[in-house]
Formats: structure tokens, C-alpha cells, sequence
């Protein structure tokens, strides 16, 4: 029987015996300090939950523990960082799957313009119209990594990538995760966004003060709020907008 493909990444859990300092960054996070285990999707496994809960931190562990630079890219991109960072991914301990995924990308919302840098500095887009990143849009420069770099059969791993698109283009940006992820992709994406959490082939984490749960998608705040502001807005402002 041939060995599947997919997942690249299967789990990931603390180490147990790491010996963790329970009143500091990053442990003080419940998400961080209950990460017991974190099972992926072979597909796509989305992490969501409120501002602050620990997405970014656990994304940012896994990734450096893939062997990413803090600031993202490739892994063969070290662009020096100022940023600081926990040392989480020193307790992770991850589930590695049969094969090797072919591509591997780690896309950080903070730090695209230093990545499109070297991007631009590397040629690493090159063969592909040869126009600096630096001289598209964040949501142009997004797509064209998106659809013109990620190769397939790879690991990429995405921290906000809505951040740099219209309601349009996150649509493009499902249609390409799709064609990436039946070309044996793996995504692990951290985001706000109530159309890519839409994306069915997916398992969605909660990250709260309870620690990480699976949700369905209708069951989101992203979901449900939006939703629900959509369909009354002149009313929800009302209420906002009220003078007490
Ligand atoms: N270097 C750091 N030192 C101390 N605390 C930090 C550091 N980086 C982040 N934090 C804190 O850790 C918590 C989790 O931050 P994180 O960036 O992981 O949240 P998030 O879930 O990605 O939020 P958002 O949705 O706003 O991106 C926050 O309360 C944040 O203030
Ligand atoms: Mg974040």
C-alpha cells in the first residue's frame, strides 16, 4: 500500500518533561499553558479566536521549529529579526509525517515587507514576470506568492493572510488554497477571516481561556457576529452608536 502524502505535519504537543516557568510569556497564555496536543488537518487547520488568545505564538513556535527564521519566508530565509521571541518551539515536540513536503513557507503578518526584501534580493520569485514585490500592492504582492510561488506539495503555514486582501481577492485566495491542497498541500492558518474559515476541507481550533477546542465553522464568532451585523446593521449601530 503507497504511503500518503499528506499530512506533513501530523501533531504536535509540549514536550513533557520541558520544565516551563508556569507565571511567564508565553505559558502565562491559556491556549499555550493547556496545549496539550494539536492535531492537524491533512488539509487545512485554521486558529482562530480573540486578539491576544496565542495564535501568532503557537504559529511562530511551530514555524521555528520547522527550522523557519522568526520573520518567515522560506526556510532557507535567515532575515535578522529584532523582534523577540518565546522560546516555545524548544518545548514542542512534532509529529512528522512520511514524506518531506517539497515547499515550505512561513508567512508572518508583521514582517512581509522584510520578506518581500529578500524575496526580491534572492530572485526567489524569479521567472515570474520580474517585478519587485516592493512595487505591488501587500494583497498583489500576497497573490502572486500565493498563486505564482507556492509550488504544491507543501507546507505552508499563514498568519493573517487576509490582512492584505479585499473581500474579492480572499476569494481568489480560497480557490488557490484548494488548488494547492489537491496538490498535496498542507496549511496551517491562523485568521479572522469568516470566508477563509469558510473553506470545508478544514478543522477549526478555538483558542480561549479554556485553552484549544474544534469548532464548526457555524458555531465562530467570526461566523455568527459578522453574520448577524450583516443582516441588522442599522439596528447594531444603533445600539453602538447610542448615547447613554
Ligand atoms: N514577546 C512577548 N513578550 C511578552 N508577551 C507577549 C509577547 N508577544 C506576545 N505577547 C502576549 O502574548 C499574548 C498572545 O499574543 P499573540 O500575538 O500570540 O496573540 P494572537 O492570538 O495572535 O492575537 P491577534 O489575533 O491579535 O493576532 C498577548 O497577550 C500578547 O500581548
Ligand atoms: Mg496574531
Amino acid at each position: 500500500m503507497a504511503l500518503p502524502v499528506k499530512p506533513y505535519l501530523q501533531h504536535v504537543s509540549l514536550h513533557p518533561e520541558a520544565g516551563f516557568d508556569l507565571d511567564a510569556y508565553p505559558y502565562t497564555i491559556p491556549a499555550v499553558r493547556e496545549l496539550d496536543r494539536i492535531d492537524f488537518h491533512p488539509d487545512v487547520t485554521f486558529f482562530v479566536g480573540e486578539n491576544g488568545a496565542g495564535k501568532s505564538t503557537v504559529l511562530e513556535a511551530i514555524a521555528l521549529a520547522l527550522g523557519h527564521s522568526p520573520e518567515g519566508g522560506t526556510r532557507n530565509m535567515r532575515i535578522a529579526t529584532t523582534d523577540s521571541v518565546s522560546d516555545l518551539h524548544e518545548s514542542l515536540r512534532l509529529a512528522r509525517g512520511f514524506r518531506q513536503p517539497r515547499d515550505q513557507f512561513f508567512l508572518r503578518a508583521e514582517s512581509f515587507f522584510n520578506v518581500a526584501t529578500y524575496v526580491d534580493e534572492t530572485g526567489y520569485l524569479g521567472g515570474y514576470d520580474n517585478r519587485s514585490l516592493h512595487e505591488r500592492s501587500h494583497g498583489e504582492a500576497f497573490m502572486a506568492l500565493l498563486t505564482h510561488k507556492f509550488r504544491g506539495q507543501g507546507l505552508y503555514l499563514l498568519d493573517e493572510p487576509e490582512a492584505a486582501l479585499s473581500p474579492n481577492r480572499q476569494l481568489a485566495a480560497l480557490s488557490a488554497i484548494h488548488q494547492l491542497v489537491q496538490d498535496q498541500s498542507q496549511f496551517i492558518i491562523a485568521t479572522h477571516s469568516p470566508i477563509l474559515l469558510s473553506y470545508p476541507n478544514a478543522r477549526i481550533l478555538l483558542f480561549d481561556g479554556t485553552g484549544i477546542t474544534e469548532v464548526a465553522y457555524e458555531e465562530t464568532e467570526h461566523y455568527a457576529v459578522t453574520r448577524d451585523f450583516l443582516n441588522h446593521y442599522p439596528r447594531r449601530l444603533e445600539q453602538l452608536l447610542a448615547d447613554d
